[in-house]
């Protein structure tokens, strides 16, 4: 009983770090720019059964409209107010979304954007996703209600209101993100208004939340905003959960404002998790898997029970955010996989899969002029749907990374391998790496230009596993490779650098 009691304590200090995901789920998947009635379907149909534990979401609340370009995707990071509605959905359909996902043990996570409002040249009507009124001219957003007191333009000491050097931390946290009107968090009125509107969603029954451009805002006010913000919602969490909370903050190294000034708070994401994973994979910079070693806080990342990590992110995957052209993503789906086996089979972080659209890429000097583009919709600009092929894979321009077998095979090796520590290292000085769970899973990876052929200790107990990345495990047989561990632990394992997918991965699940 004392240990339990003990527990609980932990658990309530410490709960803005856990996801709370439940039956041992560990990993995030982001449905970008899904609409909520398919993100519904897919937690009952496809997350639960496959041990997902939580969807992030596209920003719920009510965004300005934008017709140059048509329809962007970054609209939605452009909030005119805190209604329930934008092109995923109305309130009731979020409600029922909630209520449908946290039915089947997958969370929710809100992406909220409080940074700011719409961009200073918003204009001026109802051309937002619920029609509601808004002047950006004169910084009016009736349905919350913020007027022109509620922005920080007196406290931003540029020319144009705007960010123009990121090496003055009160420009950046101060002034204008592009132009977006940015709210003055430390007004207690403005302070309390933000609150409102997360809390709404977490009585609805968010489990947390991906916190926006949380560079340009104040610790201090995240603090307090923080500080009002309900437990979680009885009818699915603990009484006293708090909700978990994810803070988008790039540093790369080099500007003054360090992710360091927000583990107090909650994790951050670490973005350098990202470009050097596709540094290492591409072998650029003379990188080399070898060198993952000691991957994670031995290059620099912060600690791992304050990250939160992802191979792409909605914004780097189109050149937008940070991390460059080193950042993996579907378009590159061979290394990509290799990428976010890595990724879910190491314990650095708590691990977000993402999950894409496809769009013309259009690629000037390096640039892709359709950066912008936003979700497969309608000639009236409505999202499509979700439509599951026979092979389920996914249609109408939906890429469903998290659907590829490969992946969604890692993220039960993750939650299989769940608390393991890291074991049985193995490298060839080159791209061929292993490495095991403690005695519940184990991965081999070549990405050289030769093959792989070599005996292993595994640390798995004696027998035959079936390798989830060529094949599945159906009932008692294999459609993949075949992996033997013999009374040593020991295994051979052959990986031609041709093969479709260069990596194997057993585990305790996986054994025949
Ligand atoms: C979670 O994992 C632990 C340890 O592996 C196991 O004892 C427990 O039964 C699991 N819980 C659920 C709900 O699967
Ligand atoms: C929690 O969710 C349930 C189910 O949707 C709802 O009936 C209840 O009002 C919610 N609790 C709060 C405090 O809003
Ligand atoms: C686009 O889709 C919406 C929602 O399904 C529908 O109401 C509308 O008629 C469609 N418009 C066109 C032009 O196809």
């Amino acid at each position: 009983m004392k240990l339990l009691i003990v527990a609980a304590l932990v658990g309530l200090c410490f709960a803005q770090y856990n996801p709370n995901t439940k039956h041992n789920r560990t990993s995030i998947v982001h449905l970008f720019e899904w609409r909520w009635a398919d993100i519904a379907e897919e937690c009952e149909r496809y997350l639960a059964p496959n041990g997902y534990g939580g969807v992030q979401i596209s920003p719920p609340g009510e965004n300005i409209v934008v017709t140059n370009p048509w329809h962007p995707w970054w609209q939605r990071y452009q909030p005119i107010g805190y209604n329930l509605c934008s092109r995923s959905g109305t309130e009731e359909e979020l409600k029922d979304m909630i209520t449908r996902c946290n039915n089947v043990g997958v969370n929710i996570y809100a992406d909220a954007v409080i940074n700011h409002m719409c961009a200073a040249s918003g204009g001026e009507g109802t051309h937002s996703s619920c029609g509601s009124y808004f002047n950006a001219n004169k910084e009016d957003f009736p349905s919350v209600p913020y007027s022109s007191w509620d922005f920080n333009d007196a406290k931003c000491k540029t020319a144009k209101e705007e960010i123009e050097n990121y090496n003055d931390v009160f420009q950046v946290r101060n002034c204008r993100l592009v132009s977006l009107l940015d709210l003055a968090l430390e007004k207690d009125y403005v302070r309390g208004k933000v609150a409102e509107y997360l809390n709404k969603l977490i009585d609805l029954g968010v489990a947390g939340f991906r916190v926006d451009a949380c560079k340009h805002m104040w610790p201090g006010d995240l603090s307090n905003i923080y500080s009002r913000l309900k437990t979680l919602n009885t009818t699915w969490f603990s009484p006293g959960t708090k909700p978990f909370i994810y803070q988008e903050v790039i540093d790369l190294g080099g500007e003054p404002i360090k992710v360091s000034e927000y583990f107090e708070l909650g994790r951050v994401t670490e973005f350098k998790h990202s470009a050097k994973l596709g540094t290492v994979i591409r072998k650029w910079d003379k990188e080399k898997l070898s060198y993952l070693k000691n991957w994670g806080e031995g290059w620099g990342f912060m600690p791992s029970d304050r990250a939160v990590v992802f191979v792409d992110n909605h914004d780097n995957q189109r050149g937008h955010g940070a991390g460059g052209a080193s950042v993996l993503t579907f378009w590159d789906s061979r290394f990509y996989k290799i990428a976010t086996g890595l990724m879910l089979a190491h314990p650095y972080g708590v691990t977000i899969v993402m999950s894409s659209y496809r769009w013309d890429r259009h690629f000037v000097n390096g640039k892709d002029q359709n950066d912008w583009v936003g979700p497969p919709s309608n000639a009236s600009g409505s999202t499509k749907p979700v439509p599951i092929n026979p092979d389920s894979t996914c249609g109408n321009n939906w890429v469903c990374e998290h659907r590829w077998h490969q992946i969604r095979n890692m993220v039960i090796f993750r939650n299989v391998v769940n608390g393991q520590p890291l074991s049985n290292w193995w490298d060839n000085s080159n791209n061929q790496i292993a490495f095991s769970r403690g005695s519940k899973g184990f991965i081999v990876i070549n990405n050289d230009d030769w093959a792989l052929n070599v005996m292993l200790n595994t640390g798995l107990p004696m027998g035959t596993y079936c390798d989830v990345i060529s094949g599945d495990k159906s009932g008692g047989s294999c459609t993949g490779k075949l992996v033997s561990v013999g009374s040593d632990g020991r295994a051979t394992f052959s990986i031609s650098n041709t093969d479709k997918d260069p990596f194997i991965a057993i585990h305790a699940d996986s054994k025949l």
